[in-house]
């Protein structure tokens, strides 16, 4: 058997659904040859030959084993009950079996359950390939409702085609190329309220790679022309080896042209054209003319590809010649073009078309002695790829976790395609992240009351992503995977399980310091505490401490609602509205750099000034001297693009003096990056923490506490519709050498999308002991989650203290100042570092705004409007002090009711 005979049965092999060889004809070897360069089957070798590889044959709703050979097309279907777990068999009228072209169309899926539902196709020769993929739909009054359905086809997560039938008997196909870049690929049917989807039969081909180049990766069937005919049949298998199928077809004012002989009978080209199709042309009638035909694909935006098919069947004398050129919408798109006898050439233009109209003009040199022929051809449209896939890390964990547990719960039935997208069809139970630049992520999985049993295997650590996982009131045993992998873990929910052993410290201990939510109630067996004879209880103590020191700010609390109430009526400082549009987009203008010039501002990066999680922060310096601060994105951050635009859309339209202002921005492929004016002193955190330097003042902490504030206030009342910032502390608030504060990092801030809208519910975000407690146990965002983030901060200038102060057992500043406060020892609360410099009056005051800020219920704190006008007056006192000279009080037993004096009652 010479190379080329193997080559094309190997062809056929991969292609046919039939066993028609027998196995020791073929050898991997074959294999080999026949695909090409194609690594994958190196590695496979031999094949065995009743697998579907190369070609996946689906008689959709055919019961399991009844396989068969179609006796027109004699190719072999399978049933699809491998391929899905949903959806119902159903068998089409009787009065239209007559009328279906072959037997797939007998039997459809229905599905009626479920907004989408999938196939799963394993690529059979692995990814970046091309895959001819082809579903087919005849309605024939298979549910006997007479009602004609019409639904969406996916492919992937994008949609391919909207599916409608003119009649019972229409036959309705559609076939796409496409070179998938993942390993699985979804067929799905999505329900989009007008009938219940179905599907007749679904057939995936595989083509050589060196045909049908483009640079798209989807492209749907328009046309495909077997051109002059004489038989007026459809081609296909087994006369197109690949499958395609070629509709007979006449351009006018044209004459047909035929030989008996077999085109290309010697020498396939990369494109397998078959005979049949080849052997037949057309030609213009009156052999002066040129060949005119157009199409309209009725779509105006769209992109497509036309491959057109030419062998010379006519015999030709030596002093004879046809030589012509083809013009595409008046443009020259082919030249001198002169078919080969009896062997096929393709001519694809190298570039797709825009526009629907498809204009053609094949006419004949001046020197040719024959007119134009065409024997075939192809028109393909671009489809275009608007979303992308989840991650394919989640895909991969989440399907493990299906398959693992065998989920058939309502929610496991909903667990087809891929988990997120189209974000409207995602799986039921979990929520995913969706920014439109990244690919999505699972964020929160929730599969309570699922039926899960056995241990909670690893692939849940797998999803990266996750912010809240809800596996409680299960039958899942053994002990704890360790959770604490999950970064961005926020809540775990696993009671009502009969889980064993312990606690995984890490875990335990960011359920201490407040940064995880863990519930394992109901779990007889795990232990909970170190030791593990010690009892239970032990849920999140900080934050159980954190409530009960608002227990006793509830008493002061009171009073000082009676106070703030009746400040209320106090109009907001700042009363200039920014309107912001909703759907910002970062428009080129003078505030944009190009990756070059940051290199010249940042003098190569060459001076680091500070580094977060998602950048490093450079200093930088404009042509006119003035210093920058230039923040680069980090590549590879999981959300940072999204922060910066969110950052970026906001300082462009948000100017205050106290919030950190923006120069430009930077925005190319790989290199992102904000600029700021620069700080001179830092952030305020480092300020307090370095004991290098000089302690700041009463006088300027109390301003630092005014600029901050205003600031905020700025964002909450100032703009249109407000800003939340979501991520107050003093790492974000920002000095400049005058010492005048301003708040920076706009990253996770939210705008409330609906002015009347009093909360919005997002996944939490926020930096753990700033981390308002009501909007973490119930993701309601509202204003007052960053008035209890700047308590904190209030708390931090009084006290010296950060946050969460280490220690022995680390403690929340609220917590820590609550103490003192019981004891009625003021003055242990105060920074040492002050020495007692400062109005005792205005510390009051300032202690006071910051306690009222930090209730756990958030109607019970006050609007930032009320807490600027305490820190002014408070600042006002501290000024007065200073002015007078009069010296610091010494304080050592503190009254209560006379400090609160003149405010209260
Ligand atoms: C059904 O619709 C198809 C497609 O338009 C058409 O070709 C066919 O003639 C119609 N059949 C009947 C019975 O109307
Ligand atoms: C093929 O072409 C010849 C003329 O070249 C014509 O007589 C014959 O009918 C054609 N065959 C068919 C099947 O149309
Ligand atoms: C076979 O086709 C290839 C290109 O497809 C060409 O390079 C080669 O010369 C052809 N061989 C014969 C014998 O026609
Ligand atoms: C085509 O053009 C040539 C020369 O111009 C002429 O001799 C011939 O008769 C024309 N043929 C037809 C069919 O018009
Ligand atoms: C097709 O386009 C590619 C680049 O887009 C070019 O490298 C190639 O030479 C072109 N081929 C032809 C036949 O023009
Ligand atoms: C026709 O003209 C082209 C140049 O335009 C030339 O290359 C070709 O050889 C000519 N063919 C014949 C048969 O004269
Ligand atoms: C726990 O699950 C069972 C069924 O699995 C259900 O009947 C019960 O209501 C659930 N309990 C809670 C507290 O969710
Ligand atoms: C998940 O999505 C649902 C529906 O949009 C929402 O009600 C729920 O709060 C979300 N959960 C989280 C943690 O984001």
């Amino acid at each position: 058997m010479d190379g080329k005979w193997r080559c094309h049965w190997a062809w056929s092999c991969t292609l046919w659904c039939v066993l028609a060889y027998t196995v020791s004809e073929f050898t991997g070897k074959s294999i080999v040859m026949a695909t090409g360069k194609n690594s994958m089957h190196h590695k496979q070798g031999r094949r065995k030959l009743d697998d579907v590889t190369g070609s996946i044959c689906i008689d959709c709703g055919i019961a399991e084993g009844l396989d068969y050979t179609d006796d027109k097309t004699q190719i072999h279907y399978t049933s699809d009950a491998q391929f899905i777990g949903t959806g119902t068999s159903k068998s089409i009228s009787h009065k239209f079996i007559s009328d279906t072209p072959q037997r797939t169309f007998t039997n459809v899926r229905s599905f009626p359950e479920g907004k989408k539902n999938c196939y799963t196709l394993r690529h059979p020769e692995g990814r970046n390939t091309i895959y001819l993929i082809r579903a087919s739909f005849m309605y024939g009054n298979y549910d006997d409702l007479n009602k004609l359905p019409q639904f969406d086809l996916y492919i992937g997560v994008n949609l391919w085609d909207t599916v409608m039938f003119e009649n019972a008997t229409h036959v309705v196909i559609k076939e796409i190329l496409h070179v998938p870049s993942l390993d699985e690929l979804y067929v799905c049917l999505l329900n989009t309220d007008k009938g219940t989807p179905f599907i007749s039969a679904l057939e995936v081909r595989h083509f050589d790679h060196s045909s049908y180049r483009t640079k798209s990766e989807l492209l749907s069937l328009y046309r495909r022309f077997d051109i002059g005919s004489t038989t007026n049949e459809i081609v296909r298998y087994d006369k197109d080896v690949y499958d395609r199928m070629w509709y007979p077809y006449n351009l006018p004012d044209s004459t047909p042209l035929n030989t008996s002989f077999t085109v290309d009978s010697l020498n396939h080209t990369a494109y397998h054209l078959p005979s049949a199709v080849m052997k037949t042309a057309v030609r213009p009638t009156n052999e002066n003319d040129s060949l005119e035909f157009e199409f309209d694909t009725g779509q105006p935006t769209s992109e497509s590809y036309v491959y057109m098919h030419f062998a010379e069947i006519e015999v030709l004398n030596e002093n004879e010649c046809r030589a012509f050129d083809i013009t595409l919408n008046g443009k020259l798109w082919a030249e001198y073009v002169t078919p080969t006898y009896l062997q096929s050439n393709t001519i694809d233009g190298n570039q797709s078309i825009r526009g629907s109209k498809l204009k053609f003009s094949m006419h004949k040199k001046p020197n040719s002695t024959h007119p134009p022929i065409l024997n075939a051809m192809e028109i393909y449209i671009v489809k275009e790829f608007l979303h992308s896939p989840t991650n394919q890390d989640d895909v991969k964990a989440i399907i493990d976790i299906k398959s693992h547990y065998k989920l058939t719960s309502s929610v496991g039935k909903s667990w087809q395609g891929d988990p997120c997208a189209p974000s409207k069809y995602s799986w039921n139970g979990l929520n995913c992240s969706n920014n439109g630049y990244n690919p999505p992520t699972i964020t929160a999985l929730y599969l309570a009351s699922s039926g899960l049993g056995g241990t909670i295997i690893a692939s849940f650590l797998e999803l990266k992503f996750l912010e809240s996982l809800d596996l409680s009131n299960n039958s899942l045993t053994g002990p704890l995977p360790d959770f604490s992998q999950l970064q961005h873990l926020k809540a775990l929910n696993l009671s009502g399980n009969r889980l064993s052993g312990e606690i995984p410290s890490l875990l335990k201990e960011r359920s201490n310091n407040g940064s995880l939510l863990l519930s394992v109630d109901g779990n007889l067996d795990l232990c909970r505490e170190g030791p593990c004879e010690e009892d239970k209880m032990n849920i999140a103590p900080l934050v159980a401490g954190i409530l009960s020191v608002v227990v006793f700010f509830i008493v002061l609390g009171i009073v000082l609602n009676i106070i703030w109430r009746r400040r209320c009526n106090r109009k907001p400082a700042s009363k200039q509205a920014v309107r912001l549009n909703e759907e910002v987009v970062l428009k080129t203008n003078n505030t944009q750099f190009t990756y070059s010039q940051i290199s010249t501002i940042t003098n190569n990066f060459d001076k680091m000034i500070g580094k977060g999680g998602c950048g490093i922060v450079y200093l930088g310096s404009l042509q006119d001297g003035t210093q920058v601060a230039v923040k680069m994105l980090l590549p590879k951050c999981p959300q940072g693009s999204q922060q910066f635009q969110t950052e970026a859309q906001l300082l462009m339209r948000v100017h205050h003096k106290n919030l950190a202002s923006f120069v430009g921005y930077c925005n190319e492929v790989g290199h992102t990056g904000i600029i700021y004016e620069y700080m001179a002193y830092g952030n305020l955190e480092e300020y307090l923490s370095d004991a290098r330097r000089e302690p700041l003042s009463w006088r300027q902490r109390i301003q630092i506490a005014v600029d901050a504030a205003q600031g905020i206030e700025y964002l909450h009342h100032g703009c249109k519709p407000p800003i939340i910032h979501r991520d107050i502390k003093t790492a974000n608030i920002l000095l400049n050498e005058k010492m005048q504060a301003k708040v920076a990092d706009f990253g996770f801030s939210k705008l409330f999308s609906a002015e009347n809208e009093s909360h919005v519910s997002t996944v939490v975000i926020g930096t753990l002991g700033y981390l308002d407690p009501e909007y973490y146990t119930s993701s309601r965002l509202t204003e007052k989650s960053d008035v209890y983030s700047f308590g904190i901060v209030l708390l931090e200038l009084i006290t010296g203290q950060p946050a969460i102060i280490k220690g022995h057992q680390n403690t929340h500043i609220a917590q820590w100042v609550n103490n003192f406060l019981a004891k009625g020892d003021i003055q242990q609360i105060v920074d040492p570092r002050l020495r007692g410099d400062f109005d005792f009056g205005s510390v009051w005051k300032a202690l006071e705004a910051a306690i009222a800020c930090v209730p756990s219920i958030s109607i019970q704190r006050p609007s930032m409007s009320y807490i600027v006008g305490e820190l002014k007056e408070s600042l006002e006192m501290e000024a007065a002090r200073e002015k007078e000279g009069i010296n610091s009080i010494e304080i050592n037993v503190v009254d209560l009711e006379a400090l609160c004096g003149p405010d209260a009652r």
